[in-house]
């Protein structure tokens, strides 16, 4: 059988970057040059004037060089300079330039040059170099967020047996000296957080089960110095952990609780400890909604559940590279929700770690089941000073908040400005919600602690289900059901898993002090 499941493959990976004073020397023949394009100003108050867009630094000995009038050809394509806007012109029969890639900053902000990085990485697909001089135009900010949308708009993954339809492009050469190194890595390792996440949940579950989400973990772990501990399932019956136990009963291939531990340099055993946070993803491998099963459509992109474990996944793989000041503990609760004859039951009455008890309702909501063990797990064994939890949680998120931007729970107001400003930086934008305490009744069971599906508002009282179990801790709930998957291009997205939360606790935790006010 090992034979017909294909292993993860290797071939695709992200644009090597590099940095250079001049980076359209020594260009090898089919190169593409992307010079920025700025809009014009308008003179005066009159906005609805057609104003020519401006060249940015870096273009006009090239385009001396090329002999290209590069204004008349704005002028022709009507090009305004907005960001993310890109006009190719293409140079034939020139030894290198293939062509002349003209791409608007608009405003200049760092969302521009995300949009302006996303849509050249497009262009650029299947090309061997793009250099470019848009860094010159960019604060670090602004050029971390270019190299952001260069990686992620290149994003590729692929089980083709002929090779992928199309190939990031391969190197990229930034304007820039050796001194903006330290932004490009930083930017380059995040970008990859947001790639790997991205990796995981486009895996398929006939690959995907817990124990090979599992081996990630380990691998990634490995490769990062991260500590990384996996129970399987009768640990986790042992231990009390019964609503991973439960979810993950019907499925041939059983449930682990995989648990990462990041410490930072020279916090080690003596002084006082670092903070600690700890990160808690839903890793629900594929969700059919057990014997409270889904319809073929709702169940099509189920193996994109465990989108919340591989962004933790993920994120802790990049703490070193960021280097975060805390300790942070990741926590996936991993299952498979299937059905079988020892499915768990509409009725079913559960014992989460702890002590405290659930009445299943539907056994399509078993998010909360599993993440309400590892919520417990670290309030009562972590000590932590805040926990997060990230989860494809409930469909209704998508109703609330559309299918752009993450929606939060937050106990802790600074904690919520803080998340919310992180994703702002990061381009993944959160709009919080309400833990409406008015709403609780409506979890109430006549047999147990709380009934698992309360019904509508459906996010909201999904959230405050979970909240029990995180005690007196301060807690964020990010429900990424809204955006765990994008259905087309858009700025950094590509069609499918978006990797989203991962860029925005990266930026959260790459803070000198993340927990500041808490
Ligand atoms: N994984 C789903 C939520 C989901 C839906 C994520 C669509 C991404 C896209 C979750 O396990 C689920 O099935 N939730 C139910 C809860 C309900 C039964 C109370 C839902 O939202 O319908
Ligand atoms: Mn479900
Ligand atoms: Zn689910």
């Amino acid at each position: 059988m090992a034979d017909t499941i294909p292993t993860l493959p290797a071939q695709v990976s992200p644009p090597q970057l590099a940095l250079s004073e001049t980076p359209y020397d020594d260009l090898p023949s089919g190169g593409l040059v992307a010079l920025p394009v700025l809009p014009g100003e308008a003179p005066g108050d009159d906005s609805d004037e057609d104003v020519p867009p401006l060249l940015g630094p870096g273009a006009a000995e090239l385009l001396e060089s090329l002999d290209l009038d590069l204004l008349a050809v704005l002028e022709h394509h009507k090009a305004s300079g907005k960001a993310g806007e890109v006009v190719v012109h293409p140079v034939p029969g020139h030894p290198s330039v293939a062509a002349v890639l003209a791409v608007g900053l608009g405003e200049q902000r760092p969302r521009d040059f995300r949009a302006a990085g996303a849509a050249l990485a497009r262009k650029a697909k299947d090309r061997e170099l793009l250099a470019t001089t848009v860094p010159l135009l960019a604060d670090d900010a602004a050029l971390r967020a270019f190299v952001e949308g260069l990686v992620l708009g290149s994003f590729e993954f692929h089980w083709r047996s002929q090779g992928a339809k199309s190939q990031p492009v391969e190197r990229v050469v930034l304007a820039g000296g050796a001194e903006r190194q330290p932004v490009v890595d930083r930017a380059l390792a995040v970008a990859r957080a947001g790639w790997r996440a991205r990796a995981l949940a486009t895996t398929p579950s006939n690959l995907k089960n817990p124990a090979w989400l599992a081996d990630q973990a380990v691998a990634w772990a490995q490769e990062a110095g991260l500590e990384a501990t996996v129970l399987d399932e009768r640990q986790l019956e042992e231990q009390g952990f019964g609503g991973i136990v439960a979810v993950g009963r019907a499925s041939a291939t059983p449930p682990r609780l995989i648990r990462l531990d990041y410490t930072p340099a020279g916090q080690g055993r003596k002084g006082r400890k670092a903070p600690h946070v700890v990160l808690v993803g839903k890793g629900i491998t594929f969700d059919t909604g057990g014997l409270n099963v889904k319809s073929g459509d709702a169940m099509s992109t189920m193996k994109r559940d465990m989108s919340g474990g591989g962004v933790v996944l993920a994120t802790m793989a990049a703490l070193a590279a960021v280097e975060c000041p805390v300790r942070v503990t990741g926590l996936v609760p991993a299952a498979e929700n299937a059905i079988s004859g020892s499915a768990y039951r509409p009725g079913d009455v559960i014992r989460h770690y702890g002590g405290r008890t659930t009445e299943v309702t539907n056994t399509d909501a078993e998010g909360r089941l599993v993440l309400a063990d590892a919520i417990a797990y670290a309030v009562a064994e972590l000590d932590p000073d805040v926990v997060v939890d990230v989860a494809t949680l409930t469909g209704a998120m998508k109703v609330a908040l559309g299918l752009g931007t993450g929606g939060f729970f937050a106990t802790h107001d600074v904690l919520a400005e803080a998340l919310t400003a992180a994703g702002d930086a990061a381009g993944e934008p959160l709009w919080r919600m309400p833990l409406l305490a008015d709403y609780a009744h409506l979890l109430e069971s006549k047999i147990a602690d709380a009934d698992n599906a309360a019904g509508n508002p459906g996010a909201i009282t999904a959230a405050l289900f979970l909240q029990p179990f995180a005690g007196g801790v301060p807690w964020v709930h990010l429900d990424i059901a809204s955006v765990g998957d994008s259905p087309s291009d858009n700025g950094v997205w590509t069609p499918g898993p978006t990797g989203f939360g991962a860029r925005m606790l990266l930026h959260w935790l790459e803070q000198d002090a993340p927990l500041a006010g808490l």
